[in-house]
């Protein structure tokens, strides 16, 4: 059994571990020079990372535990209240802290001086409201005082995991901030610095939650479980931290001379520790807990040491001048000012199969989707059921185009091609879920996924809920799907969605989730396989693929034949020098929209007029079944009823 004070130690050694962390990055690094230059008091120049510090690691313990609580935690455990009150102290710490956090930072910038009066209240509301940095953090911070109010209302498992998608997207803010708002390589950096906090909650949240949790409800299921979410984590801190690091840091030179460099190399270090913990975990303790419970949870403890110490490096890094400047330097030119980045060279012909730029975060989303797919299979085919081969390579087909449309020639040329993007949007809508559908995915995760025996939810119980929730089964009825698959173009480009879209990257990766999942409900209420609300008859999905036809054709025709631009301060002030005129560009993305648009339909009403003959096929199958069981007595009273006709009676 573990002791009561072993949590409390844990914490103790976490806070530590960050104090030690962040004053180690603060001087290595530099950044503690930052006093001198900007003449600030020691209060604020050790207060604002002290501040940031207490509020990630209030934020790491409140998102992971709630995202624990939903994965690994029945509402029946005897836990469940217990982590709950945890964690509604943790968002309550959160709150404050990053309260804390906004008012020094707001001293910072406005030159230390702290004072009563309106016109200080005045100014730091404006920080709040309209300068980025408040913005953006005040959002997040606005999230953690609704969770700590939010969780201690929570009872069931269904608001436990509202409450940590709550708790995810005030991430979404906090990615946008710091260094990653300037860089030049901003779409990688936001997505890197977003993934990376995703992975360190998941991470040090789940296993604080878990210490909480196993005093109550000793059972290794717990620790089996945490043990795939920090698997998942540690692979999410990695793959972002490197590809952060990258962005920041350039070349291997700066890794080991400037004080950036250093510090990361630092936290690699603590992010290779911590693996051996977790490598120390599955090799020695999991399958044996019962008997070694006490080494495996003093080992637990000192690993809130480690985890201190990164989270007090990674803080006091993004405070440390990076070697790669985040804003690009000289004469900008106007692609530069509109997009942070270069204009890229001409498209030559081999330019869809040669330039590339990834994606991280599509990139994994991708390696997820097409790798739980493939290992469920693996695990169905191992216990000896079958699955259709072409379901598997339709679904990995779909994920392919599904990266290529988000990391290839797509992802390079459509801030700069209306057609490029017009392209990609029919892929995206069209392509990608005409080869995800036939995948039935939902059916494998029922399937394959291992089923929950103590109430609590794992993937597969998630899946099945999410689709037969109320909200689902409106938004995949058929004609809803059709309608938001039909009005989603006109909506898109014909309101300031289309700017927001092409020039946000939020709205940019918001435009990819919106025309994959409308393409993917309105190609499942045609020809899916997964369960879903009652369908329509052949004849009715056909009218209904014929009316969608026609009305993308209209959408093309109007932009093909279109005199003004859609978006003149950024298509037409490119300052493109090759290629089509951006009125030219944009008319050729109109023949996109009607010509390519079609394909994916004419292959879907295919696919429809295929399934129906089928299934009438079936029916007279299942007909002449009948007769033959019944010894043809349908035939029998229709050959009567003919009788009686021609009778006249
Ligand atoms: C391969 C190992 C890792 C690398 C290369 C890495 C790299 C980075 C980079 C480049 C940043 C962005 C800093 C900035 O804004 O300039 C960062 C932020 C951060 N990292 Fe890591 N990291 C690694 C592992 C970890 C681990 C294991 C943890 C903790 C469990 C961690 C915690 C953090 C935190 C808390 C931030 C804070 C960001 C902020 O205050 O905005 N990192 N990391």
């Amino acid at each position: 059994m573990m002791k009561s004070g072993k949590w409390l130690l844990a914490l103790a050694l976490l806070l530590l571990g960050s104090a030690i962390g962040l004053f180690a990055g603060m001087v290595i690094g530099g950044a503690v020079n930052a006093g001198k230059w900007f003449n600030l008091s020691p209060w604020l120049l050790w207060g604002v990372p002290a501040a940031k510090i207490a509020f990630e690691i209030a934020q790491a313990l409140t998102i992971g535990g709630l995202v624990f609580m939903a994965f690994a935690l029945s509402p029946k455990s005897p836990a469940f209240s217990r982590a709950l009150s945890f964690i509604a102290f943790a968002a309550a710490v959160w709150a404050i802290s990053g309260t804390a956090y906004l008012f020094l930072t707001y001293l910072t910038i406005s030159g230390g001086l702290f004072s009563l009066d309106n016109t200080f209240f005045d100014q730091f509301w404006i920080f709040l409201t309209a300068i980025e940095l408040g913005q953006l953090v005040s959002l997040n911070v606005l999230a953690a005082y609704l969770l700590a109010l939010v969780v201690l209302l929570i009872r069931n498992l269904t608001s436990v995991i509202l409450a940590a998608m709550l708790g995810l997207a005030s991430l979404i803010p906090m990615a946008f901030s710091g260094h990653a708002a300037g860089s030049s390589s901003h779409a990688l950096a936001v997505n890197a610095l977003g993934l990376h906090l995703l992975g360190i909650c998941i991470w040090v949240g789940g296993l604080a939650a878990l210490m909480i949790s196993y005093r109550q409800d000793p059972r290794a299921d717990l620790v089996k479980r945490y043990s795939s979410l920090a698997l998942f984590s540690i692979g999410l801190v990695a793959i972002s931290g490197i590809s952060s690091a990258q962005i920041r840091i350039g070349t291997l030179e700066n890794y080991l001379t400037t004080g950036y460099g250093q510090v990361t190399l630092l936290k690699t270090t603590m992010l290779i520790l911590l693996a051996g913990f977790g490598f120390i975990y599955r090799t020695r303790f999991i399958e044996k807990l019962n008997e070694r419970a006490a080494g495996f949870w003093k080992l637990v403890t000192l690993e809130f040491l480690i985890f201190g110490a990164a989270m007090g490096l990674g803080t006091a890094l993004a405070r440390t001048a990076n070697p790669v400047s985040d804003y690009p330097s000289g004469d900008l030119t106007p692609a530069e000012i509109l997009t942070g980045a270069k204009l890229p060279a001409e498209p030559g012909a081999w330019s869809w199969l040669t330039v590339w730029e990834l994606d991280l975060l599509w990139t994994l989303i991708c390696l997820a989707l097409a790798g739980f797919y493939v290992v469920g299979v693996l695990r169905l085919l191992r216990r000896g059921d079958t699955w259709p081969i072409a379901r598997t390579i339709s679904w990995v087909s779909g994920v392919l185009l599904l990266f290529y449309v988000t990391s290839g020639y797509f992802n390079v040329y459509e801030q700069y091609l209306f057609s490029a993007h017009m392209l990609s949007h029919m892929l995206l809508t069209m392509g990608v879920p005409v080869l995800l559908v036939p995948g039935a995915p939902v059916t494998l995760i029922a399937r394959a996924a291992i089923k929950r025996s103590d109430d609590s939810r794992g993937l597969r119980e998630w899946v099945l809920w999410a689709v037969n929730t109320k909200y689902a089964q409106v938004l995949a009825n058929p004609l809803v799907a059709a309608f938001l698959f039909a009005s989603s173009l006109v909506v898109f480009y014909f309101t300031p969605i289309f700017g927001w879209a092409t020039r946000e990257h939020l709205g940019h990766q918001w435009m990819i989730v919106h025309f994959v999942i409308t393409g993917y409900l309105f190609v499942q209420a045609l020809v899916g396989v997964d369960p879903g609300p009652a369908r329509l008859g052949y004849p009715q999905r056909l009218m209904l693929l014929i009316g969608t036809l026609a009305f993308h054709a209209f959408f093309g025709l109007a932009i093909m034949n279109g005199q003004t631009l859609l978006l003149p301060d950024w298509f037409g002030a490119m300052g493109r020098t090759w290629g089509p005129t951006p009125l030219e560009d944009q008319q050729i993305g109109g023949a996109i929209a009607w010509g390519i648009g079609e394909i994916p339909t004419a292959i879907l009403t295919l696919y429809v007029a295929i399934s129906w003959s089928k299934s009438d096929q079936r029916e007279a199958k299942r007909l002449d079944r009948a007769s033959d069981r019944s010894g043809n007595q349908d035939v029998a009273e229709y050959n009567e009823w003919l009788e009686r006709i021609n009778k006249g009676k």
